[in-house]
């Protein structure tokens, strides 16, 4: 496992499973049993993801002391305000079962993100979250929370692979130390992508598949990545990208993938419009 030391002194493990799309119960249990049994240390959820409390009885159920796991989850803009903020953390210790949230992040750039980052601060200086950062604030919305911040973000969580690789607002990070964490890092298994020749044909040098090419990909370009799986034989193949290296050559092949184009279309308007979509939970 490669750890990455953020800007507040924390070291991340760079590779994680996510569980977006993931039902809460059986499937997120065991997807996250079966991604600390092979190692992993690292895993990716939510409040909207409703799935937090699988997480939490999975790394209970695990053994692994609690301190050897990394546990990411975000928290939703009807969750944001002073001291309304507060209570969410409290709530989401609560589902996870756990005392402490080793990387809270602010979901989307929507609502009163600066008043959930006083709570957000002060939930640090409390103990009860290590590091804070935020996911999908690619607008000035980012500049802003920097402004304001008296504890950076260590973090940008947003959509980043091979044909979206993000390198303007990696530059924008840059000054701050901001790691980033990749979304969609396949893709979201896009077949088109995963067809791409030049990684079938990359792949083939070291004996690996187009995911394993494109996730080591991102390990090289210091992206923090969590591809999804529900499926054992895919977790595995996942994880299995740290005994070989991509050359500068295959590397530069990857690069020129890049087409500046998302997956995820919505604009900032319809997905302000979309942002009820689902129940809080307790
Ligand atoms: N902050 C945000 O707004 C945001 C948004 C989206 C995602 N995320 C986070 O990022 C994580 C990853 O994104 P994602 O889940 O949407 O997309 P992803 O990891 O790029 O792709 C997941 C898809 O790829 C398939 N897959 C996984 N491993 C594979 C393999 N070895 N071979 C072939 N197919 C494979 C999965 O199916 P199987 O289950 O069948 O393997 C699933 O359909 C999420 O789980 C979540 O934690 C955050």
């Amino acid at each position: 496992m490669q750890y990455l030391k953020l800007n507040d002194g924390t070291e991340i493990p760079q590779f994680g499973l996510g569980v977006f799309m993931v039902p809460d119960g059986d499937k997120t249990y065991n997807a996250v049993k079966d991604a600390l049994q092979i190692g992993i240390r690292h895993i990716d959820t939510a409040h909207a993801y409703q799935n937090e409390r699988s997480v939490g009885r999975a790394v209970k159920d695990s053994g692994i002391p609690r301190e050897e796991i990394w546990i990411t989850t975000k928290l939703w803009p009807s969750e944001y305000g002073k001291g309304k903020t507060s209570d969410g953390i409290d709530k989401m210790l609560k589902r996870l079962d756990t005392d402490y949230i080793d990387l809270l992040l602010l979901h989307q750039q929507f609502g009163d993100y600066i008043g959930a980052w006083s709570d957000m601060q002060k939930a640090v200086k409390s103990g009860k979250v290590k590091s804070i950062g935020l996911s999908n604030f690619e607008s000035e919305r980012l500049e802003e929370v920097l402004n304001f911040a008296e504890i950076k973000p260590s973090i940008l969580q947003v959509e980043c692979h091979p044909y979206y690789q993000q390198n303007a607002l990696k530059k924008r990070l840059a000054p701050y130390g901001i790691k980033l964490e990749s979304w969609y890092p396949i893709g979201h298994g896009d077949k088109a992508l995963l067809n791409e020749p030049v990684l079938k044909q990359i792949g083939k040098k070291y004996g690996k598949t187009s995911v394993q090419v494109i996730l080591r990909w991102h390990i090289q370009e210091e992206n923090i990545i969590f591809p999804k799986s529900t499926n054992p034989v895919h977790i595995k193949e996942n994880f299995n990208i740290f005994d070989f290296k991509l050359t500068e050559e295959d590397m530069n092949k990857i690069r020129a993938l890049d087409k500046n184009e998302r997956y995820f279309k919505m604009t900032l308007e319809e997905q302000e419009r979309n942002l009820g979509r689902w129940k809080p939970e307790d």
